[in-house]
């Protein structure tokens, strides 16, 4: 294909995939619209750059300007979190969360290390130690390390913290992780480093998917409690894509060389700054009115769903996202994915604590409300999205019930556009 060609068809698809965010509604927990300064900087001259090494450490010349960013970003990062600089250490290189994940472990532990994390059915990540129920190994993190994992109380579908008391007792490992994708519940991170404590374990709590609500004052802080807090950027704290790796002084030294040279080269440095104005953002007092209304929007869609039949895992939600069980609707999460998606709903297909479905089918749905709130919707249109999300699924094989709901779909967006 001519270079001509190329550049206009690429050009042409980035305008088509902007309006396809503006007219549809973005359901899915770990996404999020940034604002214009956020996408400004990360389309900037930054990237021009190579800055292998940390800030006021560089292998390259050029970079006194590219270092007083990461040293504005970093002291941004632990300002937002209210965290003390004699205590703390930050890190903003890390591209993506699963590499924040890795400089951890790969920086604290011995090749070989027991981690015990959560379930990935129950709401865990990849990027934890996952393998496959009958031992495969699929990720770097189970490769690396020994996995060993917790679960969720079968009634409760909650974390009973008696039982990962005694899960870490018989497991006695070197690490425990807490935070996952699709826990829809507040995770006590002072009982979780009192377990972790009791078997010489640190605490690793990965906040990816809450690191706007704690930064809106409107979840519990993991801070007062672990030995090192992960979170992406992306999410709840709407940022660009990437991640902020924050440990307790002592520790952050061999996180660092773990990540730089041990699996990066050079830094994002144009995410960086994308960062840095996330975090700024994050810092107006209207962020924390932000962060209530997308758990209150949460509620409301929780609550709406379970009124009309839907087994809302654990009951109801604490924070942006609730997890669906469709066994008791005959649906398995695919299909209702699929359905959703032509009545321009977006979600993703996920897995439910105690899951018969195969990953590739799970059975259920996660809807999160991360995105529509940053467009200024409430609970009213949260309940208006619960209703429609019922009928699509109960119209699932009607296509011209799913283009009609998708058409009132696209209306509301219209009414609430992305930044
Ligand atoms: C809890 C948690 N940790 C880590 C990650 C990994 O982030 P990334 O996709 O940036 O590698 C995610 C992403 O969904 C996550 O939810």
């Amino acid at each position: 294909m001519p270079y001509k060609k190329l550049t206009t068809e690429l050009k042409n698809l980035i305008s088509q995939e902007e309006d396809r965010q503006n007219t549809q509604l973005q359901l899915i927990p770990s996404e999020n619209h940034v604002s214009k300064d956020v996408r400004e900087a990360v389309g900037s001259v930054l990237m021009n750059k190579y800055s292998e090494g940390a800030a006021g450490k560089r292998y390259y010349q050029g970079n006194h300007i590219i270092d007083d960013i990461e040293f504005l970003v970093k002291k941004a990062a632990l300002d937002l979190f209210d965290l003390d600089p004699n205590q703390w250490g930050v890190i903003v290189q890390a591209a993506t969360g699963s590499i924040a994940n890795l400089a951890v472990t790969t920086g604290l532990l011995e090749t070989g290390s027991r981690v015990l994390s959560m379930h990935l059915y129950d709401g865990g990540h990849l990027s934890h130690g996952w393998k496959l129920p009958d031992g495969k190994k699929v990720t770097i993190s189970s490769k690396l390390f020994e996995s060993y994992f917790y679960m969720v109380d079968p009634d409760t579908q909650r974390f009973d913290y008696g039982k990962v008391q005694k899960r870490a007792e018989e497991v006695q490992p070197k690490m425990i992780i807490s935070g996952g994708t699709a826990y829809p519940r507040t995770i006590d991170h002072e009982r979780m480093k009192q377990i972790a404590q009791s078997v010489g374990a640190y605490y690793l709590a990965d906040v990816a998917h809450e690191a706007g609500l704690i930064a809106g004052k409107a979840y519990p802080s993991p801070f007062p409690f672990a030995d090192v807090v992960t979170m992406t950027t992306r999410k709840t704290l709407r940022g660009p894509v990437g991640a902020i790796i924050f440990a307790r002084k002592e520790l952050i030294g061999q996180i660092e060389s773990a990540l730089f040279p041990g699996i990066q080269g050079g830094p994002l440095n144009h995410s960086i700054a994308g960062i840095g104005i996330a975090l700024a953002e994050a810092m107006k007092p209207e962020f924390k009115d932000y962060a209530a209304q997308v758990i209150k929007n949460a509620q409301a869609m929780a609550n709406k769903l379970q009124e009309l039949g839907y087994h809302v895992v654990s009951g109801g939600t604490d924070k942006h996202l609730l997890l669906l069980d469709l066994r008791n609707k005959e649906i398995s999460g695919t299909v209702a994915a699929l359905a959703l998606e032509k009545a321009n709903l977006i979600v993703n297909k996920n897995t439910v604590p105690n899951d018969t479905g195969k990953p590739w089918n799970p059975s259920g749905i996660r809807l999160g409300t991360p995105a529509i709130t940053t467009r200024g919707m409430k609970e009213q249109e949260a309940e208006k999205i619960a209703l429609w999300i019922h009928e699509a699924l109960e119209n699932r094989d009607e296509t011209s019930v799913l283009e009609k709901i998708g058409k009132a779909v696209t209306e509301l967006a219209k009414k609430f556009p992305i930044p």
